[in-house]
Protein backbone atom coordinates (compact mmCIF):
# COMPACT_ATOMS: atom_id res chain seq x y z
CA UNK A 1 0.00 0.00 0.00
CA UNK A 2 1.23 3.63 -0.74
CA UNK A 3 0.77 7.11 0.95
CA UNK A 4 -1.51 9.79 -0.91
CA UNK A 5 -0.02 13.83 -0.53
CA UNK A 6 -2.18 16.39 -0.69
CA UNK A 7 -0.26 19.82 -1.01
CA UNK A 8 -0.85 23.50 -1.86
CA UNK A 9 0.54 24.49 -5.17
CA UNK A 10 0.51 28.36 -4.69
CA UNK A 11 0.99 30.47 -1.39
CA UNK A 12 -1.04 28.13 0.92
CA UNK A 13 -4.78 28.89 1.10
CA UNK A 14 -5.80 27.33 -1.67
CA UNK A 15 -8.74 24.90 0.13
CA UNK A 16 -6.92 22.40 1.36
CA UNK A 17 -8.75 21.68 4.16
CA UNK A 18 -11.95 21.66 2.44
CA UNK A 19 -10.65 18.91 -0.23
CA UNK A 20 -9.03 16.36 2.40
CA UNK A 21 -12.55 16.80 4.42
CA UNK A 22 -14.40 16.14 0.99
CA UNK A 23 -11.97 13.05 0.82
CA UNK A 24 -11.74 11.04 4.02
CA UNK A 25 -14.56 9.34 3.32
CA UNK A 26 -11.69 7.41 0.81
CA UNK A 27 -9.55 6.47 3.39
CA UNK A 28 -8.70 5.14 7.05
CA UNK A 29 -6.07 7.68 8.06
CA UNK A 30 -4.99 11.55 7.61
CA UNK A 31 -1.83 12.63 8.62
CA UNK A 32 -0.63 16.16 9.02
CA UNK A 33 3.14 16.12 8.06
CA UNK A 34 4.53 19.72 8.99
CA UNK A 35 3.63 23.09 9.31
CA UNK A 36 2.28 24.46 12.55
CA UNK A 37 -0.76 26.48 13.58
CA UNK A 38 0.41 28.94 10.82
CA UNK A 39 -2.29 27.45 8.78
CA UNK A 40 -6.33 27.41 8.92
CA UNK A 41 -7.64 25.12 6.68
CA UNK A 42 -11.34 25.67 6.68
CA UNK A 43 -14.15 23.24 6.07
CA UNK A 44 -17.87 24.04 5.55
CA UNK A 45 -20.65 21.61 5.64
CA UNK A 46 -23.98 21.51 7.27
CA UNK A 47 -24.15 25.47 7.27
CA UNK A 48 -21.33 25.46 9.49
CA UNK A 49 -18.00 26.71 9.39
CA UNK A 50 -14.52 25.72 10.97
CA UNK A 51 -11.51 26.11 10.66
CA UNK A 52 -8.44 24.11 11.81
CA UNK A 53 -4.90 24.94 12.38
CA UNK A 54 -3.04 21.82 13.78
CA UNK A 55 -5.44 18.70 13.96
CA UNK A 56 -5.79 17.33 10.63
CA UNK A 57 -8.84 18.33 8.13
CA UNK A 58 -10.34 14.50 8.65
CA UNK A 59 -11.57 14.81 12.13
CA UNK A 60 -15.34 15.50 11.24
CA UNK A 61 -15.72 11.94 10.06
CA UNK A 62 -16.03 9.26 12.13
CA UNK A 63 -14.04 6.50 11.15
CA UNK A 64 -10.67 8.05 9.69
CA UNK A 65 -8.10 8.30 12.56
CA UNK A 66 -5.86 11.58 12.47
CA UNK A 67 -2.29 11.89 13.03
CA UNK A 68 -0.38 14.89 13.66
CA UNK A 69 2.88 14.08 12.94
CA UNK A 70 6.62 14.48 13.47
CA UNK A 71 7.13 17.22 11.37
CA UNK A 72 4.40 18.96 12.68
CA UNK A 73 5.10 22.20 15.34
CA UNK A 74 2.40 22.06 18.10
CA UNK A 75 1.44 25.32 20.36
CA UNK A 76 -0.62 23.86 22.95
CA UNK A 77 -2.88 26.55 23.82
CA UNK A 78 -4.28 26.19 20.09
CA UNK A 79 -4.63 23.25 20.16
CA UNK A 80 -6.22 23.66 23.18
CA UNK A 81 -8.75 26.22 21.56
CA UNK A 82 -9.10 23.82 18.81
CA UNK A 83 -10.47 20.98 20.95
CA UNK A 84 -12.78 23.03 22.72
CA UNK A 85 -14.43 24.40 19.50
CA UNK A 86 -15.32 20.83 18.07
CA UNK A 87 -15.56 19.17 21.58
CA UNK A 88 -19.66 19.09 21.57
CA UNK A 89 -19.53 18.07 17.69
CA UNK A 90 -19.65 14.75 18.66
CA UNK A 91 -15.93 14.04 17.07
CA UNK A 92 -14.46 10.91 18.46
CA UNK A 93 -11.59 12.35 19.92
CA UNK A 94 -9.81 8.98 21.02
CA UNK A 95 -8.93 8.95 16.70
CA UNK A 96 -6.39 11.39 17.05
CA UNK A 97 -2.85 10.52 17.54
CA UNK A 98 -0.10 12.88 18.41
CA UNK A 99 3.66 12.04 17.22
CA UNK A 100 6.35 12.14 20.33
CA UNK A 101 8.50 13.54 17.99
CA UNK A 102 6.30 16.96 17.27
CA UNK A 103 8.25 19.64 18.79
CA UNK A 104 6.61 22.21 20.74
CA UNK A 105 5.82 26.70 20.44
CA UNK A 106 6.67 27.44 23.50
CA UNK A 107 5.56 30.82 24.53
CA UNK A 108 9.07 32.22 24.39
CA UNK A 109 8.96 31.26 20.56
CA UNK A 110 6.31 33.36 19.99
CA UNK A 111 7.44 36.26 21.73
CA UNK A 112 10.72 35.86 19.09
CA UNK A 113 8.88 35.62 16.06
CA UNK A 114 7.27 39.46 16.93
CA UNK A 115 10.65 40.66 17.69
CA UNK A 116 12.35 39.36 14.68
CA UNK A 117 9.47 40.55 12.83
CA UNK A 118 9.77 44.16 14.58
CA UNK A 119 13.19 44.21 14.00
CA UNK A 120 12.89 43.37 10.20
CA UNK A 121 10.68 46.59 10.00
CA UNK A 122 9.67 47.35 6.25
CA UNK A 123 11.39 44.16 5.18
CA UNK A 124 9.14 41.92 7.56
CA UNK A 125 8.60 38.24 6.32
CA UNK A 126 4.71 38.78 6.88
CA UNK A 127 5.08 35.66 9.55
CA UNK A 128 1.80 34.87 11.04
CA UNK A 129 3.41 35.74 14.59
CA UNK A 130 2.61 32.22 15.74
CA UNK A 131 6.32 31.47 16.67
CA UNK A 132 6.85 29.03 13.22
CA UNK A 133 10.37 29.73 12.85
CA UNK A 134 11.59 29.98 16.18
CA UNK A 135 10.68 26.77 17.05
CA UNK A 136 12.21 24.84 13.70
CA UNK A 137 14.91 27.12 14.15
CA UNK A 138 15.54 25.26 17.90
CA UNK A 139 14.26 22.11 16.32
CA UNK A 140 17.72 21.96 13.38
CA UNK A 141 19.76 23.67 16.45
CA UNK A 142 19.00 20.76 18.65
CA UNK A 143 17.85 22.58 21.81
CA UNK A 144 13.90 21.90 21.17
CA UNK A 145 11.26 20.18 23.50
CA UNK A 146 9.44 17.47 21.91
CA UNK A 147 5.94 15.99 22.64
CA UNK A 148 7.04 13.07 24.66
CA UNK A 149 8.88 15.21 26.90
CA UNK A 150 6.05 16.42 28.59
CA UNK A 151 6.02 13.21 30.53
CA UNK A 152 9.97 13.37 31.78
CA UNK A 153 10.38 14.28 35.26
CA UNK A 154 12.79 16.71 33.82
CA UNK A 155 10.74 18.36 31.84
CA UNK A 156 9.93 21.76 33.67
CA UNK A 157 13.55 21.84 33.60
CA UNK A 158 13.85 21.48 30.37
CA UNK A 159 11.81 24.28 29.44
CA UNK A 160 13.30 26.52 31.89
CA UNK A 161 16.39 25.78 29.92
CA UNK A 162 15.47 26.62 26.83
CA UNK A 163 13.16 29.81 27.92
CA UNK A 164 16.48 31.07 29.65
CA UNK A 165 18.03 30.60 26.33
CA UNK A 166 15.22 32.97 24.77
CA UNK A 167 14.98 35.59 27.08
CA UNK A 168 19.15 35.86 26.28
CA UNK A 169 18.27 36.54 22.64
CA UNK A 170 14.71 38.82 23.33
CA UNK A 171 17.33 40.77 25.27
CA UNK A 172 19.12 41.33 21.90
CA UNK A 173 16.26 42.78 21.00
CA UNK A 174 14.15 46.59 21.05
CA UNK A 175 11.28 44.64 21.81
CA UNK A 176 8.94 45.08 25.27
CA UNK A 177 7.39 41.82 26.88
CA UNK A 178 5.26 39.87 29.23
CA UNK A 179 6.04 36.23 29.79
CA UNK A 180 4.07 35.45 33.02
CA UNK A 181 0.67 35.07 31.85
CA UNK A 182 1.52 33.58 28.57
CA UNK A 183 3.38 30.87 30.10
CA UNK A 184 0.61 30.27 32.79
CA UNK A 185 -1.59 29.22 29.83
CA UNK A 186 0.59 26.99 28.34
CA UNK A 187 1.18 24.97 31.38
CA UNK A 188 -2.54 24.74 31.65
CA UNK A 189 -3.38 24.01 28.15
CA UNK A 190 -1.04 21.02 28.38
CA UNK A 191 -2.99 19.23 30.22
CA UNK A 192 -5.28 18.60 27.23
CA UNK A 193 -2.48 17.92 24.99
CA UNK A 194 -2.08 14.91 27.33
CA UNK A 195 -5.07 13.49 27.08
CA UNK A 196 -4.85 12.51 23.54
CA UNK A 197 -2.84 9.40 22.93
CA UNK A 198 1.19 10.46 21.49
CA UNK A 199 2.77 7.35 19.73
CA UNK A 200 5.66 6.73 17.56
CA UNK A 201 3.97 7.80 14.27
CA UNK A 202 6.10 6.86 11.82
CA UNK A 203 5.51 3.08 13.29
CA UNK A 204 2.12 3.30 13.14
CA UNK A 205 2.33 4.78 9.61
CA UNK A 206 4.50 1.73 8.65
CA UNK A 207 1.98 -0.72 10.21
CA UNK A 208 -0.69 0.94 8.77
CA UNK A 209 0.60 0.96 5.43
CA UNK A 210 1.65 -2.86 6.23
CA UNK A 211 -1.45 -3.70 6.93
CA UNK A 212 -3.09 -2.33 3.92
CA UNK A 213 -4.50 0.79 5.07
CA UNK A 214 -5.36 3.92 3.29
CA UNK A 215 -3.17 6.92 4.37
CA UNK A 216 -3.56 10.93 2.83
CA UNK A 217 -0.92 12.64 4.21
CA UNK A 218 -2.20 16.39 4.67
CA UNK A 219 0.27 19.53 3.75
CA UNK A 220 -0.16 23.18 4.99
CA UNK A 221 1.16 26.28 3.29
CA UNK A 222 1.49 26.17 -0.27
CA UNK A 223 4.87 25.18 -2.59
CA UNK A 224 5.67 28.73 -3.08
CA UNK A 225 6.00 29.34 0.70
CA UNK A 226 8.49 25.95 0.86
CA UNK A 227 11.86 26.85 2.84
CA UNK A 228 14.27 25.45 -0.07
CA UNK A 229 12.09 26.30 -2.85
CA UNK A 230 9.99 28.79 -2.19
CA UNK A 231 10.05 32.92 -2.90
CA UNK A 232 12.78 32.85 0.08
CA UNK A 233 12.96 34.71 2.47
CA UNK A 234 9.70 34.73 2.08
CA UNK A 235 8.60 31.47 3.57
CA UNK A 236 7.66 29.55 6.33
CA UNK A 237 10.22 27.44 7.69
CA UNK A 238 9.42 23.94 6.90
CA UNK A 239 9.27 21.90 3.92
CA UNK A 240 5.94 22.12 2.35
CA UNK A 241 6.26 19.96 -0.54
CA UNK A 242 5.63 16.32 -1.25
CA UNK A 243 9.07 15.16 0.07
CA UNK A 244 7.94 16.93 3.46
CA UNK A 245 5.48 14.03 3.98
CA UNK A 246 8.07 11.88 4.01
CA UNK A 247 10.28 13.49 6.60
CA UNK A 248 7.23 14.85 8.62
CA UNK A 249 5.64 11.15 8.52
CA UNK A 250 8.74 8.91 8.24
CA UNK A 251 7.40 7.72 4.65
CA UNK A 252 9.96 6.50 2.04
CA UNK A 253 9.89 7.90 -1.14
CA UNK A 254 8.69 5.09 -2.50
CA UNK A 255 6.19 4.72 -0.92
CA UNK A 256 3.95 7.66 -2.03
CA UNK A 257 1.28 7.08 -3.84
CA UNK A 258 -0.69 9.35 -5.96
CA UNK A 259 0.28 13.54 -5.03
CA UNK A 260 -2.89 15.60 -5.33
CA UNK A 261 -1.87 19.36 -6.07
CA UNK A 262 -4.36 22.10 -4.89
CA UNK A 263 -4.46 25.31 -6.49
CA UNK A 264 -7.41 28.30 -6.73
CA UNK A 265 -8.46 28.96 -10.26
CA UNK A 266 -6.50 32.49 -9.57
CA UNK A 267 -4.02 33.37 -7.51
CA UNK A 268 -3.44 34.65 -3.33
CA UNK A 269 -0.73 35.27 -1.16
CA UNK A 270 -0.99 36.93 2.02
CA UNK A 271 2.01 38.20 3.90
CA UNK A 272 5.45 39.73 2.41
CA UNK A 273 7.18 38.74 -1.17
CA UNK A 274 7.07 38.92 -4.51
CA UNK A 275 3.82 37.80 -6.73
CA UNK A 276 4.18 38.41 -10.22
CA UNK A 277 0.33 38.03 -11.09
CA UNK A 278 -0.72 40.35 -8.54
CA UNK A 279 -3.55 43.02 -9.49
CA UNK A 280 -3.92 46.20 -8.05
CA UNK A 281 -7.01 46.97 -9.82
CA UNK A 282 -10.88 46.90 -9.48
CA UNK A 283 -10.58 42.84 -10.54
CA UNK A 284 -7.95 42.07 -7.92
CA UNK A 285 -10.33 43.91 -5.70
CA UNK A 286 -13.14 41.80 -6.98
CA UNK A 287 -11.35 38.54 -6.72
CA UNK A 288 -10.44 39.30 -2.95
CA UNK A 289 -14.22 40.44 -2.06
CA UNK A 290 -15.99 37.45 -4.38
CA UNK A 291 -13.26 35.39 -2.87
CA UNK A 292 -13.33 36.29 0.82
CA UNK A 293 -10.22 36.40 1.05
CA UNK A 294 -9.17 36.96 4.47
CA UNK A 295 -6.70 35.11 6.51
CA UNK A 296 -8.41 31.30 8.09
CA UNK A 297 -5.50 32.46 10.74
CA UNK A 298 -4.82 35.90 11.16
CA UNK A 299 -7.82 37.91 9.45
CA UNK A 300 -5.36 39.72 7.13
CA UNK A 301 -6.73 40.52 3.96
CA UNK A 302 -5.28 37.73 1.40
CA UNK A 303 -3.23 39.52 -1.69
CA UNK A 304 -5.09 38.60 -5.10
CA UNK A 305 -4.04 38.36 -8.79
CA UNK A 306 -4.43 36.25 -11.60
CA UNK A 307 -3.44 32.16 -12.36
CA UNK A 308 0.23 32.00 -12.91
CA UNK A 309 1.25 29.05 -15.07
CA UNK A 310 5.37 28.94 -14.58
CA UNK A 311 4.66 28.86 -11.08
CA UNK A 312 1.94 26.20 -10.98
CA UNK A 313 4.75 24.18 -13.43
CA UNK A 314 7.12 24.65 -11.28
CA UNK A 315 5.15 23.89 -8.09
CA UNK A 316 3.91 20.25 -10.21
CA UNK A 317 7.62 19.13 -10.80
CA UNK A 318 8.98 19.94 -7.64
CA UNK A 319 6.13 17.46 -6.06
CA UNK A 320 5.49 15.26 -8.57
CA UNK A 321 2.29 16.20 -8.99
CA UNK A 322 -0.27 13.41 -10.72
CA UNK A 323 -3.87 14.76 -10.25
CA UNK A 324 -4.59 18.49 -9.73
CA UNK A 325 -7.72 19.92 -7.95
CA UNK A 326 -8.74 23.31 -8.82
CA UNK A 327 -10.52 25.11 -6.52
CA UNK A 328 -12.99 28.67 -6.28
CA UNK A 329 -13.26 28.42 -10.24
CA UNK A 330 -17.21 30.40 -9.08
CA UNK A 331 -15.03 33.37 -7.87
CA UNK A 332 -14.21 34.17 -11.71
CA UNK A 333 -17.87 34.17 -12.62
CA UNK A 334 -19.02 37.75 -14.01
CA UNK A 335 -15.39 38.29 -15.51
CA UNK A 336 -15.98 39.23 -19.50
CA UNK A 337 -11.72 37.87 -19.61
CA UNK A 338 -9.72 35.75 -17.53
CA UNK A 339 -6.08 36.50 -18.01
CA UNK A 340 -3.32 33.57 -17.57
CA UNK A 341 -0.21 34.35 -16.80
CA UNK A 342 1.90 32.40 -19.59
CA UNK A 343 5.79 33.89 -19.05
CA UNK A 344 7.57 36.71 -17.30
CA UNK A 345 9.60 39.67 -18.70
CA UNK A 346 12.90 40.25 -17.44
CA UNK A 347 14.81 42.90 -18.11
CA UNK A 348 13.71 42.34 -21.66
CA UNK A 349 14.04 38.63 -21.99
CA UNK A 350 10.92 36.10 -21.77
CA UNK A 351 11.31 33.53 -19.51
CA UNK A 352 9.33 30.84 -18.05
CA UNK A 353 10.31 30.12 -14.51
CA UNK A 354 10.90 31.80 -11.42
CA UNK A 355 14.30 33.07 -11.06
CA UNK A 356 16.65 33.27 -8.29
CA UNK A 357 16.74 36.81 -8.33
CA UNK A 358 15.14 39.65 -9.33
CA UNK A 359 11.48 38.35 -8.45
CA UNK A 360 10.29 41.81 -7.91
CA UNK A 361 11.45 43.05 -11.17
CA UNK A 362 9.37 39.78 -13.64
CA UNK A 363 6.69 41.43 -15.55
CA UNK A 364 3.75 38.72 -16.40
CA UNK A 365 2.58 38.32 -19.54
CA UNK A 366 -0.83 37.00 -19.78
CA UNK A 367 -3.11 34.96 -22.30
CA UNK A 368 -6.50 35.83 -22.53
CA UNK A 369 -9.72 33.46 -22.27
CA UNK A 370 -13.07 34.25 -22.55
CA UNK A 371 -14.96 34.10 -19.23
CA UNK A 372 -18.40 33.41 -18.24
CA UNK A 373 -21.46 34.99 -16.17
CA UNK A 374 -23.17 31.99 -14.78
CA UNK A 375 -23.37 31.47 -10.67
CA UNK A 376 -21.28 28.03 -10.31
CA UNK A 377 -22.15 27.60 -6.64
CA UNK A 378 -25.96 26.31 -7.46
CA UNK A 379 -24.97 23.37 -10.21
CA UNK A 380 -25.46 20.41 -9.57
CA UNK A 381 -23.61 18.56 -12.06
CA UNK A 382 -20.36 19.95 -13.78
CA UNK A 383 -22.31 19.58 -16.95
CA UNK A 384 -24.72 22.14 -15.96
CA UNK A 385 -21.34 24.83 -16.20
CA UNK A 386 -20.71 27.20 -19.42
CA UNK A 387 -18.68 26.15 -22.32
CA UNK A 388 -16.01 28.73 -20.99
CA UNK A 389 -15.44 26.71 -17.92
CA UNK A 390 -14.62 23.74 -20.02
CA UNK A 391 -12.87 25.83 -22.40
CA UNK A 392 -10.51 27.07 -19.30
CA UNK A 393 -10.23 23.75 -17.57
CA UNK A 394 -9.19 22.02 -20.60
CA UNK A 395 -6.21 24.63 -21.34
CA UNK A 396 -4.66 24.50 -17.77
CA UNK A 397 -4.70 20.81 -18.46
CA UNK A 398 -3.12 21.03 -21.45
CA UNK A 399 -1.01 23.71 -20.38
CA UNK A 400 0.01 21.82 -17.05
CA UNK A 401 0.15 18.36 -18.58
CA UNK A 402 -1.79 16.40 -15.60
CA UNK A 403 -5.37 16.31 -15.09
CA UNK A 404 -7.67 17.95 -13.17
CA UNK A 405 -9.59 15.20 -11.01
CA UNK A 406 -11.74 17.82 -9.03
CA UNK A 407 -13.32 21.25 -9.69
CA UNK A 408 -14.84 23.07 -6.21
CA UNK A 409 -17.28 25.56 -6.77
CA UNK A 410 -17.88 27.03 -3.36
CA UNK A 411 -16.77 26.71 0.11
CA UNK A 412 -19.54 23.71 1.28
CA UNK A 413 -18.54 19.95 0.74
CA UNK A 414 -21.25 19.12 -1.38
CA UNK A 415 -19.94 21.91 -4.11
CA UNK A 416 -17.50 19.75 -5.03
CA UNK A 417 -17.19 17.94 -8.57
CA UNK A 418 -15.26 14.44 -9.55
CA UNK A 419 -14.07 14.26 -13.25
P1 LIG B 1 -6.44 25.99 3.14
O1 LIG B 1 -5.52 26.70 4.07
O2 LIG B 1 -5.74 25.53 1.90
O3 LIG B 1 -7.21 24.87 3.79
O4 LIG B 1 -7.50 27.08 2.66
P2 LIG B 1 -8.26 28.16 3.60
O5 LIG B 1 -9.30 27.46 4.37
O6 LIG B 1 -7.28 28.99 4.34
O7 LIG B 1 -8.86 29.12 2.50
C1 LIG B 1 -9.74 28.67 1.52
C2 LIG B 1 -11.03 29.49 1.65
O8 LIG B 1 -11.81 29.31 0.50
C3 LIG B 1 -11.90 29.04 2.81
O9 LIG B 1 -12.62 30.13 3.29
C4 LIG B 1 -12.83 28.03 2.15
O10 LIG B 1 -14.07 27.90 2.85
C5 LIG B 1 -13.04 28.67 0.83
N1 LIG B 1 -13.28 27.76 -0.30
C6 LIG B 1 -12.76 26.53 -0.55
N2 LIG B 1 -13.14 26.09 -1.76
C7 LIG B 1 -13.91 27.06 -2.29
C8 LIG B 1 -14.59 27.21 -3.55
O11 LIG B 1 -14.53 26.36 -4.43
N3 LIG B 1 -15.27 28.37 -3.74
C9 LIG B 1 -15.35 29.36 -2.79
N4 LIG B 1 -16.05 30.45 -3.07
N5 LIG B 1 -14.74 29.25 -1.61
C10 LIG B 1 -14.02 28.11 -1.37
P1 LIG C 1 -2.38 27.29 5.13
O1 LIG C 1 -2.00 25.92 5.59
C1 LIG C 1 -1.08 31.20 3.69
C2 LIG C 1 2.72 32.74 5.27
C3 LIG C 1 2.66 33.96 6.17
C4 LIG C 1 4.00 34.59 5.86
C5 LIG C 1 4.91 33.37 5.68
C6 LIG C 1 5.70 33.01 6.93
O2 LIG C 1 -3.61 27.82 5.74
O3 LIG C 1 -2.37 27.35 3.63
P2 LIG C 1 5.09 31.87 9.26
O4 LIG C 1 4.08 32.22 10.29
O5 LIG C 1 4.94 30.49 8.68
O6 LIG C 1 6.49 32.12 9.70
O7 LIG C 1 4.83 32.92 8.05
O8 LIG C 1 4.06 32.30 5.33
N1 LIG C 1 1.87 31.61 5.70
C7 LIG C 1 0.72 31.25 5.10
N2 LIG C 1 0.06 31.84 4.08
N3 LIG C 1 -1.52 30.05 4.23
C8 LIG C 1 -0.86 29.44 5.23
O9 LIG C 1 -1.19 28.23 5.71
C9 LIG C 1 0.31 30.06 5.74
N4 LIG C 1 1.19 29.78 6.73
C10 LIG C 1 2.13 30.72 6.68
O10 LIG C 1 1.57 34.80 5.83
O11 LIG C 1 3.93 35.24 4.62
MG1 LIG D 1 -5.40 28.53 5.10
Amino acid sequence: MKADVLLGLQWGDEGKGKIVDVLTTKYDIIARFQGGPNAGHTLEFDGIKHVLHTIPSGIFHNGAINVIGNGVVIDPVIFENEIIAIDNLDVEMSKLLISKKAHLILPTHKLLDAASEKAKGKNKIGSTLKGISPTYMDKTGRNGLRVGDISDPNFKEKYEKLKRKHIQILDFYDFEYEVEELEKKWFDSLKTLKRFEHIESEHFIHKALKDGKKILAEGAQGTLLDIDFGSYPFVTSSNTIAAGACTGLGIAPNKIGEVFGIFKAYCTRVGSGPFPSELFDEVGERLGRIGNEFGATTGRSRRCGWIDLPALKYAININGVTKLNMMKADVLSGLDIIKVCTHYMLNGNKIDYLPFEDNENLTPVYTELKGWDKNLMDITSLDEAPKEVHDYIAYLEKELETPISIVSVGPDRKQTFFR
